[in-house]
């Protein structure tokens, strides 16, 4: 398999010439090399200019563009175009667009308008992927494939009736029987049992809350049914372009939640994603890291393609606020201190027309004679000097266990506290508090090796199976410090609560019993004692005989009674949190735990500061970013920054937004 580019941190974006007539693709090629741009992906959106009418295919205006990519030496990540049909592809078979909740049609007039079951549309779809195979497989400019774009992000779920086909048919295969199917959704409840498979529909609206194991169902089909879709395009290229890497760009974003990437993440050659910092966050710059690192975790641990990012405003928030100056270069090397190889943006040339032509891009509206642009030229420079990283990893104590799974079930109907529980709230606090103490964390699907980590995060992990759980209490036994939070181990897969006191799956390794949540009302607190508070959830806890309290409720209800808990297991420990304490409190139990486990963050590191290493055989490289709007002073180690160029050695002062990239030079 060829690997993509791997002689330096690739850079550049999303480039779409057929928005463009002819004469602003000179001057697009002379302005990426005027950048430093080395790759470019192409025709996401381009599958109405590649077939004008069914089965009549157009590529000589493509044949041109790579071409020109070609002869720049600009490596392409060529798209298969199938993200988004044509209209005459809708007009005649109206049947593949996609139906809501409700039964209402999403038409097309926008993007994505498939439906993801939909055999006509894949049969096109495929014949198209086909097609650009047949003709680009040995072309110069082509170093990867890119399969669709974004699956998933309009157009699922989908609940038309070839969904509810499909459903019935992923249910057989994976409950077999349907007594199987009505013991794991619990249709003994509300006269929901089932006596033939065609009863079964997708969770439309209806009275009131959908049983919840047929919308968990529902939505692991829903995300198996794209990636079936991938899986297919994915093998014609390998079999019609080997050695050729192929991928799909992920949205391991805040906000998207539709697929369970741990599933997807295994049939991508080279896992790429795409992220944009979210104004409205408390913590947007935390978001971005948990991104990184949770892809890095898809990645396996290996350096992975940031497809997409944005130099500025995107266009899609309530209000899109600009980037300031060095903010689009800090951003950027953000991603690649958590492990990013590649630097992509969304897109090469703001467009003027269209949905997103207020989305910033390289070239905006203002042209190369800008700021923005002079920015985007500064970072090319910047990354042409990260060659040597590439390859490097990021080398963490601590692992972090992140669900797809259990984010759906958590949101899902019925809960303790529906509105009040955001299933990555645990998971970014701890995250965050680790990243301010300059404490590298792997972002694990649970069932994964914890071989090796001083520390493992459990938090909010609902869901958990036999075996994920006792993988969890081997850690512990074997030396780990383990931090369970609240609401975690609380069901089986089918969503089924354990019996005889929660955490069921980890009530043994805890050594508590928790018999009642008191989840709390949103701008509601619970004192802890000796110090701190603590929102979001609180429980009715016992603690077994060989269970400390480092905590107890201050106030309320459960006042006097066990908030927090720390018990030696085996070689290690294993702490249990019963509430989200403030982030003083949260954090002196954090260093509590690292400190036991033997974890020491990066020097430096605080919350206006990131302090990240990435190593390789011979050599480290310290990324020091200043995430704030303020001038910055701080102990370095001596080194070379690449990013200005100079020796560094002691005090270092970045700018506001600055950031050096420090080649050390006695290597960790
Ligand atoms: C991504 C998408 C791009 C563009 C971008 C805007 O979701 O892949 O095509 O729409 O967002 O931020």
């Amino acid at each position: 398999m060829r690997t993509w580019p791997t002689d330096r941190v690739a850079f550049g974006g999303d480039y779409n010439p057929e928005q463009w007539p002819r004469e602003v693709w000179d001057d697009d090629i002379a302005l990426m090399t005027q950048a430093g741009v080395s790759f470019v992906t192409l025709g996401v959106f381009a599958w109405a200019h590649l077939e004008p009418e069914k089965g009549r295919h157009d590529f000589e205006w493509l044949d041109e563009v790579l071409e020109r990519l070609a002869r720049a030496e600009i490596a392409v990540d060529l798209a298969t175009g199938t993200a988004t049909p044509p209209p005459w592809l809708s007009r005649a078979h109206p049947e593949i667009l996609p139906v809501d909740r409700d039964g209402h049609t999403l038409w097309p007039g926008s993007r994505q308008a498939w439906c993801p079951s939909d055999q006509l549309f894949r049969s096109h779809a495929l014949a198209l992927t086909t097609a650009l195979a047949e003709r680009y497989h040995d072309h110069p400019a082509l170093a990867m494939w890119h399969v669709g774009n974004e699956f998933a992000c309009h157009n699922i779920p989908c609940y038309c009736d070839t969904c509810a086909v499909g459903f019935r048919t992923w249910l057989r295969a994976r409950h077999t029987h349907l007594d199987a199917l009505n013991e794991a959704w619990g249709t003994s409840f509300w006269s929901q049992r089932y006596t033939h498979w065609d009863e079964i529909l997708p969770p439309r609206r209806t009275t009131t809350f959908a049983n919840p194991t047929q919308v968990l169902d529902y939505r692991r089909f829903q995300s198996d049914t794209l990636l079936d879709h991938y899986l297919a395009e994915r093998d014609i290229l390998h079999e019609v372009s080997p050695g050729v890497p192929v991928t799909t760009n992920f949205m391991t974003m805040h906000h998207f939640r539709e697929l369970d990437y741990h599933r997807w993440a295994p049939h991508q050659d080279v896992v790429s994603t795409d992220h944009y910092v979210v104004a409205s966050l408390e913590h947007p710059r935390h978001e971005l890291a948990f991104s990184g690192d949770l892809t890095r975790g898809l990645a396996g641990g290996r350096p992975w393609v940031l497809m997409e990012h944005s130099t500025s405003a995107v266009n899609w928030q309530p209000v899109n606020p600009a980037k300031r100056p060095g903010q689009t270069i800090r951003d950027s090397l953000t991603h690649v201190a958590h492990g990013a190889d590649t630097v992509g943006y969304f897109q090469w040339r703001a467009s003027t027309a269209g949905s997103e032509k207020f989305h910033s891009a390289l070239v905006p509206h203002a042209g190369a004679d800008s700021e923005r642009f002079r920015e985007v030229a500064r970072l090319g420079g910047v990354l042409g000097r990260l060659g040597e990283l590439v390859g490097s990893r990021v080398e963490a104590d601590v692992a972090l266990i992140w669900d797809f799974e259990a984010q759906w079930a958590v949101g899902g109907p019925g809960m303790p506290s529906g509105g009040g529980l955001d299933y990555p709230l645990a998971a970014h606090t701890i995250h965050r508090l680790l990243l301010d103490r300059g404490v590298a964390c792997d972002v694990l699907a649970p069932g994964a090796p914890l071989t090796g980590y001083a520390v493992v995060v459990v938090p909010t992990t609902y869901l958990l199976s036999d075996d994920e759980a006792a993988l969890i209490a081997q850690a512990a036994d074997a030396g780990a410090d383990v931090l369970v939070t609240f609401f975690s181990g609380i069901s089986t897969r089918d969503d089924h609560v354990r019996l005889g006191g929660y955490p069921g799956a980890l009530r043994e390794l805890l050594g508590v019993r928790v018999e009642e949540f008191f989840p709390l009302l949103a701008g509601e607190s619970v004192a802890l004692a000796p110090t701190g508070g603590g929102h979001t959830w609180s429980e009715w806890l016992t603690v077994g005989a060989d269970t400390e309290v480092l905590a107890h409720y201050g106030d309320g209800p459960l006042a006097g009674r066990p908030a927090v808990t720390r018990r030696a297991v085996g070689a290690g420990h294993a702490t249990y949190v019963s509430t989200l304490p403030d982030d003083e409190a949260l954090g002196l139990l954090l260093d509590r735990v690292l400190s036991s486990a033997g974890v020491v963050g990066q020097a430096g590191a605080s919350e206006r500061v990131e302090v990240v290493r990435r190593v390789s055989a011979e050599k480290s490289w310290l990324f020091v970013l200043n995430h704030s709007a303020e001038p910055v002073t701080l102990n370095v180690p001596i080194g070379w920054d690449l990013v200005e160029q100079r020796q560094v050695s002691g005090e270092l002062t970045l700018p506001p937004d600055g950031c050096a990239v420090i080649r050390e030079r006695v290597a960790t």
